[in-house]
C-alpha cells in the first residue's frame, strides 16, 4: 500500500514542469545556430543591433522567446520577423532550458545605478 502511494506521488511529480536543463539548453542553441547572430559566447553579436544574451536573467530570456512565438499582434507578444522564426519551433521546456543555459554564461551586461 505504501509503495503504491509513493509510486503515485512520484508519478504526479514527474508529470509537472521539469526543472530547466542547462545542458539541453546548450544543445538547442547549437542545433538552431543562435550564436551565428548573437555571437561567440553570446557576448559578441554579429551586428551591433543584435542583443547580447550571455548572463541575461533566465526568466527574461524565456519570456522574450515566448513573446516572439506569440507574435506582436497578441497581448504581450513581440514582433520581430527574425526571432519569430526561431521561436516558433520551441516548446516551453526548450525556452526554459535555453534561458537557463544563456543565463549561466559569463556576462558583459551591466546594471547602472
Ligand atoms: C539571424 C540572426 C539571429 C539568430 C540566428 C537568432 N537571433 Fe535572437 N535576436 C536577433 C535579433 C535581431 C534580435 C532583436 C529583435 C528585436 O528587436 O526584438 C534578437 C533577440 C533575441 C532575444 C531577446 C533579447 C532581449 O534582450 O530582449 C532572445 C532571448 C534571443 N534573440 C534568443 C535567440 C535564440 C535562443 C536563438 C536560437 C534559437 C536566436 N536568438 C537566434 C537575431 C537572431
Amino acid at each position: 500500500m505504501n509503495k503504491l502511494i509513493i509510486a503515485l506521488v512520484l508519478g504526479a511529480v514527474s508529470l509537472g514542469a521539469q526543472a530547466a536543463d542547462v545542458k539541453r539548453g546548450e544543445e538547442l542553441t547549437k542545433k538552431y545556430a543562435c550564436a551565428s547572430c548573437h555571437g561567440a559566447d553570446f557576448n559578441k553579436p554579429s551586428d551591433p543591433s543584435y542583443p547580447k544574451l550571455a548572463g541575461q536573467h533566465a526568466d527574461y530570456i524565456t519570456h522574450a522567446l515566448m513573446a516572439y512565438k506569440r507574435g506582436g499582434d497578441k497581448a504581450n507578444g513581440r514582433n520581430n520577423p527574425i526571432m519569430a522564426g526561431f521561436a516558433k519551433p520551441l516548446t516551453n521546456q526548450d525556452m526554459a532550458d535555453i534561458g537557463a543555459y544563456l543565463s549561466s554564461l559569463p556576462s558583459q551586461l551591466v546594471v547602472s545605478k
